[in-house]
Parts: C-alpha cells; sequence; structure tokens
C-alpha cells in the first residue's frame, strides 16, 4: 500500500522509541533497533565454519517504510537497501556469514516474466559459484508465491533457497521483517534446508514454494500451504515434518539457465454476468494459453462455452478453480474430451499460468501439457 511520498520518511524510528522503553526496563534492546554499533567480532575459526549466504533484495514491505509506528497498512514498500535491512539484524551473523545485493527495488505486483527470469537467473549464477552455500531473497509479499514457484520448478542445485518478506514495515510496531529475516537465514544455514526446494519463510513457519499462497491482504499469518507448512523454526532452530512429494528443482525437466523468456499465457477470472468479449478479446492478443480460472470445479458458464470454444481456435485453453484449492475434474461438468480443454490439478491459476508457460517450452501437445500439472 501506498501514501503520499511527501509524509514519508526512511527514518526508522522504532529504534528510538523502542530502545527508550526498554531502557525503562532495563532491557536488552536487540540491535535491529538500536543505533547500530558493530558487533563483537566472532572467533575467525568459527567464522569459517558459518555458511556463506547471499541475500538478493528486491523491494516488498520488508525494505517499506511508513510515517509513523502505527502504519501498519498504510506506508511505502521498497524504500530501504538490502543492506540496510540486513544490518538491522546483526544476529543472522551467528548462523552465517552474509552478503547483501540489490537487484530491484519494487513492489512485487510489478514483477512480469521478465524479472522473474532476471532474478532466477541471478540466483542460479550465486548457486554454481562454490563459496556460496544458500541464497536468500527478500521479496514483496504479494507474488512471493509466484516468484518461489519459478525458482522451485527451474533451479538446478540442491542449496537452500528462502524467500522472505514481511507484512508490516520495519518502521511498524511489532514489524515481523526482522524475525521472518533471522529465521530465513536460519533455514537457509541449515544443512537439513538441502534439497527440500525452495522454501518460503514467514510467521515462523517453512513453506514449500510448491503450495505456499498469501490468503489475507493484512494479516501477519497470511501464508498458508494448503497441505500444511513442511516445519516450523523455533528458537533458532528449524523443525522439518514433512518433505515436499512433486518433483521440484533438480528433478524437474525445466532448467533456468536454457529459458530467456516465457510463451505468454493469460488468466480469465470468472464471475457471475461476465461479458464474453473481453474473454475473446484476450485470445486475440498473441497469447499461447489461456487459464480459465472458473467458477468451483473450473465451471464454464453456458453463455462462455461457445466463447471458449474459439478461444481454443486460437490457443490452448485450461480450466482451473478460482476457489483456492482442489482439483479440476476432467470431463465432470465440461465437455474437456470434446473441447480438447486441459484442466489444473491443483494448482491456483496463478500458479498454474507459470507451469503452463514452463510446460510450452516443451511441448504444445495438451495430453503432455497436462500430464506435467499433474506431475508437479
Ligand atoms: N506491494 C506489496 C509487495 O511488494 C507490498 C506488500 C508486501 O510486501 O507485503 O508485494
Amino acid at each position: 500500500m501506498t501514501g503520499s511520498p511527501t509524509k514519508r520518511s526512511v527514518t526508522n524510528v522504532r529504534p528510538v522509541i523502542l530502545a527508550a522503553f526498554a531502557a525503562c526496563l532495563a532491557l536488552a534492546v536487540p540491535a535491529h533497533v538500536q543505533a547500530q554499533e558493530a558487533p563483537a567480532k566472532p572467533e575467525a575459526a568459527t567464522e569459517a565454519k558459518k555458511p556463506n549466504i547471499v541475500i538478493i533484495g528486491t523491494g516488498g514491505t520488508i525494505a517499506g517504510a511508513g510515517a509513523s509506528t502505527v502504519n501498519t497498512g498504510d506506508y511505502d514498500s521498497a524504500k530501504v537497501a538490502v543492506d540496510k535491512i540486513i544490518a538491522g539484524v546483526p544476529e543472522m551473523k551467528s548462523v552465517a556469514n552474509i552478503r547483501g545485493e540489490q537487484i530491484f527495488q519494487i513492489g512485487s505486483e510489478s514483477y512480469n516474466d521478465e524479472r522473474m527470469l532476471k532474478l532466477a537467473k541471478r540466483v542460479s549464477e550465486l548457486l554454481k559459484q562454490p563459496d556460496v552455500d544458500a541464497v536468500m531473497i527478500t521479496h514483496g509479499t504479494d507474488t512471493i508465491e509466484e516468484t518461489s514457484y519459478l525458482l522451485n520448478l527451474t533451479l538446478k542445485s540442491d542449496k537452500p533457497v528462502v524467500v522472505i518478506g514481511a507484512m508490516r514495515p520495519g518502521t511498524a510496531l511489532s514489524a515481523d521483517g526482522p524475525l521472518n529475516l533471522y529465521n530465513a537465514a536460519v533455514v537457509a544455514a541449515s544443512p537439513e534446508s538441502k534439497g527440500k526446494g525452495v522454501l518460503v519463510v514467514m510467521n515462523d513457519e517453512i513453506h514449500s514454494a510448491r503450495d505456499v499462497a498469501k490468503t489475507n491482504a493484512l494479516k501477519v499469518e497470511t501464508f498458508k500451504s494448503l497441505y500444511g507448512p513442511l516445519g516450523v523454526v523455533v528458537e533458532s532452530k528449524p523443525y522439518y515434518y514433512r518433505l515436499p512429494a512433486r518433483p521440484h528443482t533438480t528433478a524437474t525437466e525445466f532448467d533456468i539457465d536454457t529459458i530467456d523468456a516465457l510463451p505468454k499465457v493469460d488468466v480469465f477470472y470468472a464471475h457471475t454476468s461476465m461479458d464474453p468479449g473481453i474473454l475473446t478479446a484476450i485470445a486475440d492478443r498473441g497469447g499461447k494459453a489461456l487459464i480459465y480460472a472458473g467458477t468451483g470445479n473450473g465451471s464454464v458458464a453456458d453463455y462462455m462455452e461457445e466463447p471458449l470454444k474459439e478461444v481454443r481456435k486460437k490457443e490452448i485453453v485450461v480450466r482451473a478453480t478460482r476457489t483456492g484449492s482442489g482439483q479440476v475434474v476432467r470431463n465432470g461438468e465440461e465437455k474437456d474430451d470434446e473441447n480438447d480443454w486441459i484442466v489444473t490439478a491443483d494448482q491456483t491459476p496463478q500458479k498454474a499460468r507459470l507451469l503452463v508457460s514452463l510446460a510450452l517450452t516443451k511441448t504444445q501437445d495438451t495430453k503432455e501439457i497436462e500430464k506435467i500439472l499433474y506431475k508437479y
């Protein structure tokens, strides 16, 4: 969310207030809320044993700033440089050697395929470096589920990749970014996180990029996974309780190093009283596939059937559900065989868009594309 830029300042007012509050109570003030002092230098031997993590900064609320401590929803995102964010959580130095790299400074609603590919290619380069043990990405929460899903399907490494964000800017009371960042470092530094695919760490939970979704516009506990998180972070330790069942990273047929552009795939969101002309207009925009985010089980309104058949003459049609979960049953309520329409397995329309786009880099065969939806 944004407000008047003239009101805004990236000066962190929270340190002053919280430091004064803690001083009254004679509490130890966490370093991210104090004026920054150089932390004690760790022993060289310990330093050498710690993993090396690169944190790529891309913007979002974790890099956001509000005008006052009570602005939790009214603030400017993508303001604070990643090095400053890292300096605000020196506790991370106890778990890893960290360095930052700024690739974008954007709200994640502004991602497009080009930006996602640029980020993914940079992550891939870093993962190939022997002196990089893990990569973390600070990201706006709006589209974490999409970027992390693309990374999960295309990176060719088993090194930990952890994507994090925040629901409240660093200037807010109870900002969630610092602890999310610290927990993400704990997860990225852990040998247990190797080979688990791309992870999203938010609100003390470790999610698989495949399943995670932002489910609430404002709440800190917005990130949910359809089948539950993989694990949790408690007191600086990750605890895994599940493993991803579907192929990811090294086990997929998609390699980010060989993908320079993604075929255009659009999403049409169904509702009552649709305008068929909007659907057919989308199909005139040169897309290779259209995800029809239908009601319920990907249902198609009676008056949209003919327009959707027209769309199929120009591009591939994929029926998905706007409900947020559940498989779309092939030939259930719709004539998929007759119309040569594809159905999604359980992917949300936005995740189906990415997977179908990747599938189209391999095949144009509708049966094969549907198999890919069911595989991943
Ligand atoms: N514009 C949003 C984004 O970057 C801010 C929300 C957030 O990061 O939580 O996704």
